[in-house]
């Protein structure tokens, strides 16, 4: 008899966090490159943190939106990561904000990348770990710093 693989139900608080990083895309402030990024985070009380990219006419001192939720929540006297969710056009986290990941997150932390955008109709949920998103990253443990 033919095997049935069951497929996991999504847990409730990977919903939550996928909606609020679609609300916080839409205070992107993004004048410039016109390209609205949200993110949450679910850090380890629970809790969650979102944020937005913030652009600047001096484009260098623009902020991703995955190290806006990351620094609220640390600055509320967070410390670790148990998941985030970045929502924009094909969302990835950029290499600055996968270094940041690494310092504030669980290796097993999960990343949920929403293929979305205000006027989109579908949007497509990609999972992965915090521990693969920079291969031979300097990790702060590894270093003893
Ligand atoms: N951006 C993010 O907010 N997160 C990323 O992971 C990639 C890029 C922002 C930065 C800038 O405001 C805009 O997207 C275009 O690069």
């Amino acid at each position: 008899m033919a095997k049935k693989t069951a497929k996991k139900a999504a847990p409730a608080w990977r919903d939550k966090l996928i909606e609020a990083a679609k609300r916080a895309q839409k205070n992107a402030y993004c004048p410039y490159s016109r390209y609205p990024v949200g993110a949450a985070v679910m850090m380890d009380s629970g809790r969650v943190y979102t944020g937005c990219n913030v652009e600047n006419a001096s484009f260098g001192l623009s902020i991703c939106a995955e190290r806006v939720a990351i620094f609220k929540a640390v600055s509320q006297g967070e410390k670790k990561v148990k998941a985030l969710c970045v929502a924009a056009k094909s969302a990835k986290p950029c290499g600055a904000c996968r270094q940041v990941i690494i310092e504030f997150a669980h290796k097993d932390a999960e990343m949920i990348y929403v293929d979305w955008f205000p006027m989109a109709k579908k949007q497509k949920v990609t999972l992965t770990k915090a521990g693969k998103l920079l291969p031979q990253a300097f990790d702060p443990s590894e270093a003893g710093l």
